[in-house]
């Protein structure tokens, strides 16, 4: 298959090129495109076939749902059966943006989408790409992130080209994502609102409007086997870069000692750091974030793919910084260093 590669502007969007992309999807193509978080993977939400096209393109385990995305929140009765009023609260305060809820499915929506759930996640993204093209093909998108499926989530186009060109039918060209991991899902389809994934909006700023809002107790274990996860996406091998992936975390001092140490004991082998300012270490390749998760989440997916590029072998991930958005950085970081964390 030929990929169409279409640079468009967020800040000046060419309507013309727009509506195309836009036609695409609606007549069952798929197309890439950027959303504040990450790039997804989009298709016409109410066909099945065009969703099951989805999953091909991605090597995605069917059992695995998608996120339907819309452009307001008077879409939702089109997707939703029902949305309780503290649904509605979470929309509210922080749509559009880097959230998913969870709600009740609604008729319309075909299994392939839910992987034959009786809940579906909706989200209404802030990005002027994203918005436009929902817009101009007039149904509701589901879309995953846009990667191969256990490779990082794109946070530029050319992570998109690299994973994608020739397996789907356009991919647009719109800069980088600023957010860099994709949104928080919170289910508010049963008794309790959970958070099932950490991302751009943190559990401070939900229990701020929902008291009563937990965090799975999965989301920073690894899934055990034989458990249901609540949320399907759980329990596969995330982020992986080709690199083995090491966490270092602690205090800031000791976590630049233990670097320096694994460095040393790894002297046969290509390795790369991802290091939290700006220490001096002896290593292949030293990738760099400032001293703030936000700046750690919007780079993290690039630099694992910038590892592989360098064809690094083994790699050791400061982590030090503890905040509000702290969940949402270690959450990506330990799927992608499958749980090899090392405490100082
Ligand atoms: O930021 C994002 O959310 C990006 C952009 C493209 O919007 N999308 C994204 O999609 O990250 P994906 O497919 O990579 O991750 C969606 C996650 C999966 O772990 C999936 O299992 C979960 O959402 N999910 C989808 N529908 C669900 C449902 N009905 N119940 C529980 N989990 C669900
Ligand atoms: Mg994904």
């Amino acid at each position: 298959m030929n990929t169409k590669i279409v640079k468009i502007n967020p800040e000046n969007i060419d309507e013309e090129k727009m509506s195309q992309m836009g036609k695409i999807i609606s007549d069952g193509g798929l197309v890439s495109f950027p959303t504040e978080t990450v790039y997804g993977l989009g298709a016409n939400a109410f066909s099945s076939a065009a969703v099951a096209n989805i999953f091909k393109a991605k090597g995605r385990p069917s059992d695995n749902p998608l996120i339907v995305h819309i452009s307001s929140a008077d879409k939702i009765p089109d997707v939703a059966r029902e949305v309780p009023e503290a649904a509605k609260k979470v929309f509210d305060a922080f749509s559009p943006g880097p959230i998913t809820v969870i709600l009740k499915k609604s008729p319309f929506i075909p299994d392939g989408v839910t992987a034959g759930l009786d809940t579906v996640a909706v989200r209404i993204p802030s990005h002027p790409i994203a918005r436009e093209l929902i817009k101009k093909s007039g149904v509701p998108i589901a879309a995953p992130s846009s990667n191969r499926s256990g490779k990082p989530s794109p946070t530029k186009a050319e992570h998109v080209i690299f994973d994608m060109d020739g397996r789907i039918d356009a991919i647009i060209d719109g800069g980088e994502c600023s957010v860099g991991v994709e949104s928080t899902i919170i289910d508010m389809s049963g008794e309790k609102p959970v958070i099932l994934r950490p991302g751009g909006i943190t559990y401070a700023q939900l229990k701020k409007i929902l008291p009563n809002v937990e965090i799975d107790r999965h989301i920073l274990k690894s899934i055990e086997k034989n458990e249901a996860p609540k949320c399907p996406g759980m329990k596969y091998k995330h982020y992986a870069p080709d690199a083995e992936v090491y966490v270092i975390e602690g205090e800031k001092g000791r976590t630049e000692e233990k670097i320096r140490q694994c460095i040393k004991e790894n002297s046969d082998k290509r390795v790369g750091v991802i290091s939290i300012g700006d220490a001096d270490y002896d290593a292949q390749f030293v990738l760099r974030v400032d001293n703030s998760n936000v700046d750690y989440a919007n780079k993290l997916f690039d630099y694992l793919r910038e590892f592989d590029k360098q064809k690094i072998d083994i790699v050791f991930a400061e982590f030090s910084i503890e905040d509000d958005y702290a969940l949402a950085v270690k959450n990506r970081l330990y799927k992608s260093a499958a749980n090899r964390i090392i405490r100082v």
